[in-house]
């Protein structure tokens, strides 16, 4: 046996690091486990931080290029310079990877660089070195899931690995699937100039949102040139000397027609990865979907084996396997771990952004829960108008009876920031009065929050 820990983390994404960070704080000694050349995983590498840095650059050009006018400001000679754009989004990444390394190296967490696999129990196998560890956790992730007849090669058909590192604006960018990562990346490369055609299998984009944001979001993203062709799937993708020839059919079958594209995004969802871990020969147990099953306290059904984050079932976001990541350090090292599922927000990082928490209306029908909603536009914001972004609006709500909030849904200008909030109402268990009575600074965009909790009672005072 090479060395024994009290924890090794299989798996240096936000849930592995922060896993092995807090488990180290809590004096237990830790390993974490990473096959990548760098820490942070695949939000920090290929995820999050890179596509946010996109987002940012190309946000720019587009004020530059649409709404610096407004303002009075004239930009001659606008240019793009992609390769500097992209060699920016990988500076931000390195600077962010190298981050993590440090906070390792502060918290003496040994990083065991190469694949990890469970060779037994309380064993883990890295570059053919054993290493005992009282308890392990699983956090290693997931990858872009495949769509049968398109063939991704990360240069004409691209995951969202690929549609962050273009080196040209494609003419037209075809994605595949209305959900998060097709529009965010879709805005990104409309933005700077490619026609984007969105395919979705549904009759609606971002499935999942609360339906009155989600009807509002496709509209302003039609506006901004946005094309979407709903209930239609791909059934072929055709690799040829000018591009791809995409096959597309009515979702519920039907005639068949092509759709031409310089580049396809596939972006249908993502996937558990366990690949190569070794965990289901070890007897740790899968679900239907290739998730490793876990119970409240991420216990999998081998004593001594734990898992977190996109590998396990849940919302597959940074921040959610962070929290578990914590918690599961707490539950090894003795303590009261937990997860409050109903208090994590939820963003999309486009403009305007759409962020929400707790439940849907939908969802409130669905389990028959009385409720009341309360209503605040952007156009009636003094920031918002000073800002010139006034597209959107906040929606809360509340039990009918208790007026305990239940859910938050905003589109709007920085809706991602102003989430948190709501957030923190919902974690303590706060009316939409309480929201309501509380002051908020003017002139300021969360003023609009305070007007929705008003309106939950009809009294919103600007509008
Ligand atoms: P991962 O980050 O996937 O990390 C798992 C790590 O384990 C990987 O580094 C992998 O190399 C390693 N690994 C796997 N198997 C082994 C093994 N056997 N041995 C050693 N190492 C192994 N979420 C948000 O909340 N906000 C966002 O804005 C956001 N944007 C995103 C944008 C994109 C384009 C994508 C693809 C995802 C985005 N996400 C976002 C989702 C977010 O990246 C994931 O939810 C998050 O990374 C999950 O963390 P994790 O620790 O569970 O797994
Ligand atoms: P997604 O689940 O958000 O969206 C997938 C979309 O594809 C859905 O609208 C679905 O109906 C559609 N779809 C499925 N099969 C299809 C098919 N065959 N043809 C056409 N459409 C089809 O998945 P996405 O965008 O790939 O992102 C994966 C995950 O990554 C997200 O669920 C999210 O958890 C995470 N992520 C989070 C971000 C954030 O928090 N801002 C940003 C990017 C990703």
């Amino acid at each position: 046996m090479a060395e024994n820990y009290d924890v090794i983390v299989i798996g240096a994404g936000p849930g592995g690091y922060v896993c092995a960070i807090r488990a180290a704080q809590l004096g237990l000694k830790t390993a974490c486990v990473e096959m990548r050349e760098t820490l942070g995983g695949t939000c920090l590498n290929i995820g999050c931080i890179p596509s946010k840095a996109l987002l940012q650059s190309s946000e720019l050009f587009e004020e530059a290029n649409h709404k610096f006018a407004d303002h009075g400001i004239g930009v001659a000679g606008l240019t793009l310079d992609l390769a500097r754009m992209q060699a920016r989004r990988a500076e931000v990444v390195t600077a962010n990877v190298k981050g993590i390394e440090f906070l390792f190296r502060k918290n003496k967490v040994t990083w065991l660089k190469g694949r990890g696999r469970i060779a037994g129990p309380g064993q883990v196998e890295v570059n053919g070195e054993t290493y005992g560890a009282k308890n392990i956790v699983i956090a290693t992730g997931s990858e872009s899931t495949p769509l049968r007849g398109v063939e991704v090669d990360e240069k004409r058909i691209v995951t969202s690995t690929g549609g962050l590192e273009l080196d040209k604006v494609p003419g037209h960018l075809v994605v595949i699937g209305g959900g998060v990562i097709g529009l965010e990346l879709g805005s990104v490369w409309r933005r700077l100039g490619a026609e984007v055609t969105v395919v979705e299998f549904l009759d609606h984009i971002v499935p999942g949102t609360d339906r009155e944001v989600g009807k509002t979001f496709e509209r302003i993203l039609g506006k901004q040139g946005l094309k979407f062709r709903l209930k239609t799937k791909v059934t072929a993708a055709e690799k040829g000397e000018d591009g791809v020839t995409l096959t597309l059919e009515p979702a519920a079958g039907g005639e068949a027609e092509t759709l031409k594209a310089d580049v396809v995004l596939l972006s249908i969802g993502r996937r558990a990865f366990a690949d190569g871990l070794g965990a289901a020969e070890a007897g740790v147990a899968l679900d239907e979907r290739g998730r490793v099953k876990t119970d409240a306290h991420y216990a999998t059904s081998v004593p001594g084996i734990y898992a977190i984050g996109d590998v396990i079932a849940g919302p597959m976001l940074a921040h959610k396997a962070e929290e578990e990541g914590v918690a599961v350090a707490e539950i090894i090292a003795g303590q009261a771990g937990h997860v409050n599922y109903d208090a994590i927000p939820a963003v999309v990082y486009t403009w305007p952004e759409v962020a929400s928490v707790g439940q849907t209306e939908e969802q409130l029908k669905e389990k028959g829960v009385a409720y009341k909603v309360g209503k605040f536009p952007f156009t009636a914001n003094g920031r918002a108008r000073a800002m010139g972004d006034t597209d959107g609006f906040v929606k809360i709500l509340a039990d009918a009876k208790t007026d305990r909030v239940l859910g938050a849904h905003i589109i709007g200008p920085d809706a991602g920031t102003l989430i948190a909030e709501l957030v923190m109402a919902i974690e303590f268990g706060a009316s939409s009065e309480d929201v309501a009575r509380t002051c908020h600074a003017h002139p300021s965009l969360n003023e609009a929050v305070k007007e929705a909790a008003l309106a939950v009672e009809g009294r919103a005072l600007h509008i």
